[in-house]
Protein backbone atom coordinates (compact mmCIF):
# COMPACT_ATOMS: atom_id res chain seq x y z
CA UNK A 1 0.00 0.00 0.00
CA UNK A 2 1.36 3.17 -0.68
CA UNK A 3 0.83 6.27 1.60
CA UNK A 4 0.41 9.97 0.70
CA UNK A 5 0.04 13.23 2.37
CA UNK A 6 0.10 15.09 -0.73
CA UNK A 7 -2.71 15.67 -2.81
CA UNK A 8 -0.85 16.47 -6.15
CA UNK A 9 1.33 13.53 -5.65
CA UNK A 10 -1.55 11.03 -4.88
CA UNK A 11 -3.97 12.98 -7.65
CA UNK A 12 -0.73 12.31 -10.45
CA UNK A 13 -0.35 8.29 -9.47
CA UNK A 14 -4.65 7.96 -9.72
CA UNK A 15 -5.05 10.11 -12.82
CA UNK A 16 -2.56 7.60 -14.87
CA UNK A 17 -4.26 4.72 -13.39
CA UNK A 18 -7.62 6.78 -14.95
CA UNK A 19 -6.20 6.92 -18.20
CA UNK A 20 -4.96 3.51 -18.34
CA UNK A 21 -8.57 2.36 -17.75
CA UNK A 22 -8.26 2.06 -14.29
CA UNK A 23 -11.63 2.17 -12.37
CA UNK A 24 -10.88 4.05 -8.73
CA UNK A 25 -12.53 3.05 -5.49
CA UNK A 26 -12.49 5.65 -2.71
CA UNK A 27 -13.62 4.88 1.22
CA UNK A 28 -13.67 8.11 2.82
CA UNK A 29 -13.24 7.40 6.88
CA UNK A 30 -11.54 9.16 9.76
CA UNK A 31 -9.45 6.52 10.87
CA UNK A 32 -9.68 4.28 14.07
CA UNK A 33 -10.60 1.25 11.68
CA UNK A 34 -12.68 -1.22 13.10
CA UNK A 35 -14.58 -4.31 10.98
CA UNK A 36 -17.20 -2.11 9.70
CA UNK A 37 -14.67 0.17 8.02
CA UNK A 38 -12.85 -2.77 6.52
CA UNK A 39 -16.07 -4.53 5.16
CA UNK A 40 -17.19 -1.17 3.00
CA UNK A 41 -13.28 -1.50 1.36
CA UNK A 42 -13.68 -5.39 0.85
CA UNK A 43 -17.62 -4.33 -0.77
CA UNK A 44 -16.00 -1.38 -2.88
CA UNK A 45 -12.96 -4.09 -3.85
CA UNK A 46 -15.98 -6.27 -6.10
CA UNK A 47 -16.39 -3.24 -8.00
CA UNK A 48 -13.13 -1.33 -8.86
CA UNK A 49 -9.72 -2.00 -9.87
CA UNK A 50 -7.48 0.63 -7.53
CA UNK A 51 -9.01 0.56 -3.79
CA UNK A 52 -8.00 3.69 -2.48
CA UNK A 53 -8.85 4.82 1.60
CA UNK A 54 -8.42 8.03 2.77
CA UNK A 55 -7.85 9.13 6.90
CA UNK A 56 -8.72 12.41 7.84
CA UNK A 57 -10.67 13.64 11.31
CA UNK A 58 -12.31 16.37 9.61
CA UNK A 59 -12.34 19.19 11.90
CA UNK A 60 -15.36 21.21 10.10
CA UNK A 61 -17.66 18.82 10.93
CA UNK A 62 -17.60 18.92 14.40
CA UNK A 63 -19.33 21.61 16.61
CA UNK A 64 -17.64 23.33 19.15
CA UNK A 65 -18.74 21.19 21.95
CA UNK A 66 -17.89 18.08 20.25
CA UNK A 67 -15.15 15.08 20.90
CA UNK A 68 -12.38 16.25 18.06
CA UNK A 69 -9.82 16.95 20.27
CA UNK A 70 -10.34 13.35 21.46
CA UNK A 71 -11.36 11.67 18.61
CA UNK A 72 -9.14 8.72 18.90
CA UNK A 73 -6.37 8.87 16.08
CA UNK A 74 -4.68 5.41 15.22
CA UNK A 75 -2.72 5.73 12.05
CA UNK A 76 -0.14 3.08 12.55
CA UNK A 77 -2.40 0.21 13.38
CA UNK A 78 -4.93 1.58 10.60
CA UNK A 79 -2.16 1.67 8.00
CA UNK A 80 -1.72 -2.48 9.26
CA UNK A 81 -5.20 -3.37 8.84
CA UNK A 82 -5.50 -1.52 5.17
CA UNK A 83 -2.37 -3.71 4.39
CA UNK A 84 -3.55 -6.76 5.54
CA UNK A 85 -6.70 -6.25 3.00
CA UNK A 86 -4.67 -4.92 0.25
CA UNK A 87 -5.48 -1.54 -0.26
CA UNK A 88 -3.75 0.04 -2.66
CA UNK A 89 -3.28 3.22 -1.61
CA UNK A 90 -3.89 5.51 1.35
CA UNK A 91 -4.35 9.40 1.49
CA UNK A 92 -3.67 11.00 5.24
CA UNK A 93 -3.61 14.71 4.54
CA UNK A 94 -3.30 17.24 7.73
CA UNK A 95 -5.58 20.10 8.51
CA UNK A 96 -2.94 22.52 6.85
CA UNK A 97 -3.41 20.36 3.79
CA UNK A 98 -7.30 20.15 3.43
CA UNK A 99 -7.77 23.67 5.17
CA UNK A 100 -5.08 26.07 4.22
CA UNK A 101 -6.94 29.09 5.34
CA UNK A 102 -8.31 27.01 8.83
CA UNK A 103 -11.93 25.78 8.47
CA UNK A 104 -13.59 29.67 7.31
CA UNK A 105 -12.88 28.14 3.89
CA UNK A 106 -13.91 30.28 1.21
CA UNK A 107 -16.26 27.80 -0.52
CA UNK A 108 -18.38 24.77 1.03
CA UNK A 109 -20.88 22.73 0.37
CA UNK A 110 -24.07 22.60 1.57
CA UNK A 111 -27.08 19.88 0.60
CA UNK A 112 -29.99 21.83 1.39
CA UNK A 113 -32.95 19.16 2.36
CA UNK A 114 -32.25 15.54 4.11
CA UNK A 115 -29.55 17.73 6.41
CA UNK A 116 -32.06 19.46 9.02
CA UNK A 117 -33.59 16.52 10.30
CA UNK A 118 -32.37 13.70 12.82
CA UNK A 119 -28.47 14.40 12.96
CA UNK A 120 -28.73 17.84 11.57
CA UNK A 121 -31.06 18.89 14.13
CA UNK A 122 -28.78 18.68 16.80
CA UNK A 123 -25.41 19.60 15.43
CA UNK A 124 -26.29 22.24 12.62
CA UNK A 125 -23.01 22.96 10.89
CA UNK A 126 -21.93 18.83 10.91
CA UNK A 127 -23.37 17.67 7.21
CA UNK A 128 -22.03 21.20 5.61
CA UNK A 129 -18.18 20.23 7.27
CA UNK A 130 -19.17 16.43 6.19
CA UNK A 131 -20.20 17.63 2.44
CA UNK A 132 -17.54 19.77 1.91
CA UNK A 133 -14.21 17.22 2.95
CA UNK A 134 -16.16 14.56 1.04
CA UNK A 135 -16.19 17.30 -2.06
CA UNK A 136 -12.74 17.87 -1.68
CA UNK A 137 -11.64 14.54 -1.40
CA UNK A 138 -13.60 13.48 -4.55
CA UNK A 139 -11.93 15.98 -6.38
CA UNK A 140 -8.51 14.76 -5.39
CA UNK A 141 -8.80 11.48 -5.69
CA UNK A 142 -11.37 11.19 -8.33
CA UNK A 143 -13.20 7.76 -7.26
CA UNK A 144 -15.18 6.58 -10.21
CA UNK A 145 -17.12 4.58 -7.10
CA UNK A 146 -17.72 5.39 -3.17
CA UNK A 147 -18.57 3.22 -0.87
CA UNK A 148 -20.37 4.46 2.69
CA UNK A 149 -22.06 2.80 5.63
CA UNK A 150 -25.53 2.79 6.19
CA UNK A 151 -24.64 3.36 10.08
CA UNK A 152 -24.51 6.61 8.79
CA UNK A 153 -27.50 6.17 6.89
CA UNK A 154 -28.48 10.12 6.97
CA UNK A 155 -24.98 10.93 5.49
CA UNK A 156 -24.85 8.23 3.10
CA UNK A 157 -28.58 9.82 1.69
CA UNK A 158 -27.23 13.00 1.91
CA UNK A 159 -23.87 12.43 0.44
CA UNK A 160 -25.88 10.48 -2.49
CA UNK A 161 -28.06 13.58 -3.49
CA UNK A 162 -24.82 15.84 -3.44
CA UNK A 163 -23.34 13.52 -6.41
CA UNK A 164 -26.70 13.55 -7.78
CA UNK A 165 -27.40 16.89 -7.48
CA UNK A 166 -24.09 18.21 -8.93
CA UNK A 167 -23.75 16.02 -11.60
CA UNK A 168 -20.76 14.34 -10.11
CA UNK A 169 -19.16 11.44 -12.37
CA UNK A 170 -19.51 8.54 -9.26
CA UNK A 171 -21.24 6.04 -7.96
CA UNK A 172 -22.27 5.48 -4.26
CA UNK A 173 -22.87 2.19 -3.07
CA UNK A 174 -24.07 1.52 0.34
CA UNK A 175 -22.36 -1.30 3.00
CA UNK A 176 -24.90 -2.68 5.36
CA UNK A 177 -24.09 -1.85 9.74
CA UNK A 178 -21.78 -4.23 11.33
CA UNK A 179 -22.36 -4.98 14.63
CA UNK A 180 -20.33 -6.30 17.90
CA UNK A 181 -21.43 -9.60 19.21
CA UNK A 182 -23.52 -8.04 21.00
CA UNK A 183 -25.61 -6.68 18.51
CA UNK A 184 -24.01 -2.93 18.97
CA UNK A 185 -23.24 -0.87 15.66
CA UNK A 186 -19.53 -0.63 15.52
CA UNK A 187 -18.16 2.82 15.74
CA UNK A 188 -14.81 4.21 17.06
CA UNK A 189 -16.27 5.94 19.87
CA UNK A 190 -17.30 2.67 21.47
CA UNK A 191 -14.05 2.95 22.77
CA UNK A 192 -15.25 5.55 25.65
CA UNK A 193 -17.60 2.85 26.48
CA UNK A 194 -16.91 1.10 29.72
CA UNK A 195 -17.30 -2.56 29.98
CA UNK A 196 -21.03 -2.60 31.75
CA UNK A 197 -21.74 0.64 29.32
CA UNK A 198 -21.00 -1.36 26.44
CA UNK A 199 -23.54 -4.13 27.77
CA UNK A 200 -26.19 -1.77 28.20
CA UNK A 201 -25.72 -0.19 24.65
CA UNK A 202 -26.74 -3.12 23.12
CA UNK A 203 -30.30 -2.42 24.44
CA UNK A 204 -29.96 0.45 21.46
CA UNK A 205 -30.81 -2.01 18.90
CA UNK A 206 -32.74 -4.13 20.50
CA UNK A 207 -35.35 -1.36 21.29
CA UNK A 208 -35.19 -0.58 17.73
CA UNK A 209 -36.05 -3.68 16.37
CA UNK A 210 -38.78 -4.40 18.52
CA UNK A 211 -40.48 -0.87 17.20
CA UNK A 212 -39.48 -2.14 13.74
CA UNK A 213 -41.48 -5.55 14.74
CA UNK A 214 -44.06 -3.28 15.59
CA UNK A 215 -44.77 -1.85 12.55
CA UNK A 216 -44.12 -4.77 10.26
CA UNK A 217 -46.73 -6.34 12.16
CA UNK A 218 -49.36 -3.89 11.21
CA UNK A 219 -48.96 -0.66 14.23
CA UNK A 220 -48.55 2.54 12.30
CA UNK A 221 -49.51 4.50 15.40
CA UNK A 222 -45.63 6.23 15.12
CA UNK A 223 -46.03 8.55 17.89
CA UNK A 224 -46.79 6.00 19.87
CA UNK A 225 -44.09 3.83 19.15
CA UNK A 226 -42.18 6.36 19.24
CA UNK A 227 -43.05 7.63 22.84
CA UNK A 228 -42.54 4.07 23.81
CA UNK A 229 -39.34 3.49 22.71
CA UNK A 230 -37.71 6.87 24.11
CA UNK A 231 -39.10 5.48 27.63
CA UNK A 232 -37.68 2.51 26.86
CA UNK A 233 -34.28 4.05 26.39
CA UNK A 234 -34.39 6.40 28.95
CA UNK A 235 -35.16 2.91 31.58
CA UNK A 236 -31.79 1.88 29.95
CA UNK A 237 -29.83 4.65 31.49
CA UNK A 238 -29.66 6.33 27.52
CA UNK A 239 -29.89 9.94 26.91
CA UNK A 240 -31.80 10.39 23.98
CA UNK A 241 -31.02 12.81 21.18
CA UNK A 242 -33.67 11.61 19.26
CA UNK A 243 -35.39 8.28 18.39
CA UNK A 244 -37.90 8.86 14.90
CA UNK A 245 -39.94 7.15 12.58
CA UNK A 246 -39.53 7.80 9.28
CA UNK A 247 -39.67 8.00 5.25
CA UNK A 248 -36.68 6.36 4.26
CA UNK A 249 -35.87 8.42 1.26
CA UNK A 250 -36.21 11.80 2.35
CA UNK A 251 -36.66 11.44 6.19
CA UNK A 252 -39.74 12.97 6.85
CA UNK A 253 -41.75 12.04 9.31
CA UNK A 254 -43.66 8.72 8.55
CA UNK A 255 -47.05 8.58 7.56
CA UNK A 256 -49.37 5.26 7.17
CA UNK A 257 -48.67 5.33 3.60
CA UNK A 258 -45.08 4.82 3.56
CA UNK A 259 -43.21 1.71 2.61
CA UNK A 260 -40.10 2.44 3.22
CA UNK A 261 -39.47 3.12 6.51
CA UNK A 262 -36.37 3.86 8.55
CA UNK A 263 -35.99 4.37 12.62
CA UNK A 264 -33.17 5.91 13.65
CA UNK A 265 -31.93 7.00 16.86
CA UNK A 266 -28.76 8.89 18.17
CA UNK A 267 -28.24 8.36 22.00
CA UNK A 268 -25.54 8.95 24.85
CA UNK A 269 -24.51 6.10 26.44
CA UNK A 270 -22.23 7.58 29.39
CA UNK A 271 -19.95 9.82 27.44
CA UNK A 272 -19.97 8.93 23.63
CA UNK A 273 -23.20 9.65 21.12
CA UNK A 274 -24.42 6.12 19.62
CA UNK A 275 -25.84 6.19 16.44
CA UNK A 276 -28.10 3.43 15.18
CA UNK A 277 -31.12 2.44 12.76
CA UNK A 278 -32.61 0.19 11.04
CA UNK A 279 -34.71 0.25 7.24
CA UNK A 280 -38.18 -1.72 6.44
CA UNK A 281 -39.88 -2.26 3.67
CA UNK A 282 -43.56 -2.79 4.20
CA UNK A 283 -45.58 -4.85 1.17
P1 LIG B 1 -16.17 7.43 9.83
O1 LIG B 1 -17.03 7.61 11.02
O2 LIG B 1 -14.72 7.03 10.01
O3 LIG B 1 -16.87 6.38 8.89
C1 LIG B 1 -16.34 6.08 7.63
C2 LIG B 1 -17.34 5.19 6.92
O4 LIG B 1 -17.49 3.98 7.63
C3 LIG B 1 -18.74 5.83 6.81
O5 LIG B 1 -19.27 5.58 5.53
C4 LIG B 1 -19.51 5.10 7.90
O6 LIG B 1 -20.90 5.05 7.65
C5 LIG B 1 -18.87 3.73 7.83
N1 LIG B 1 -19.10 2.94 9.06
C6 LIG B 1 -18.81 3.31 10.33
N2 LIG B 1 -19.19 2.34 11.20
C7 LIG B 1 -19.75 1.36 10.46
C8 LIG B 1 -20.36 0.09 10.77
N3 LIG B 1 -20.47 -0.34 12.01
N4 LIG B 1 -20.82 -0.67 9.74
C9 LIG B 1 -20.72 -0.22 8.46
N5 LIG B 1 -20.16 0.95 8.10
C10 LIG B 1 -19.68 1.74 9.08
O7 LIG B 1 -18.32 8.89 8.34
C11 LIG B 1 -17.23 9.42 8.47
O8 LIG B 1 -16.12 8.80 8.97
C12 LIG B 1 -16.99 10.87 8.02
O9 LIG B 1 -18.15 11.62 8.20
C13 LIG B 1 -16.49 10.99 6.55
C14 LIG B 1 -17.53 10.45 5.56
C15 LIG B 1 -15.16 10.24 6.38
C16 LIG B 1 -16.25 12.48 6.20
O10 LIG B 1 -15.34 13.05 7.08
Amino acid sequence: MQIFQDPYQIQQELRALKCAGKRIGLIPTMGNLHRGHLSLFKLARKHCDVLVGSIFVNPMQFGANEDLDKYPRTLTNDVKKLQSIKVDYLFTPTNEIIYPLGTKINTSVEVNRLTKRLCGESRPQHFKGVATVVNILFNILMPDVVVFGKKDYQQYLILSAMVKDLFLPIEIIAGEIIREDNGLAMSSRNKFLTEQEKDKAAALRQIISDCGNEICSGNKNFMQLKKQAIASLKEQSFKVDYFDICNAINLEDATANDKQILIACAAWMGQPRLLDNLEITLN
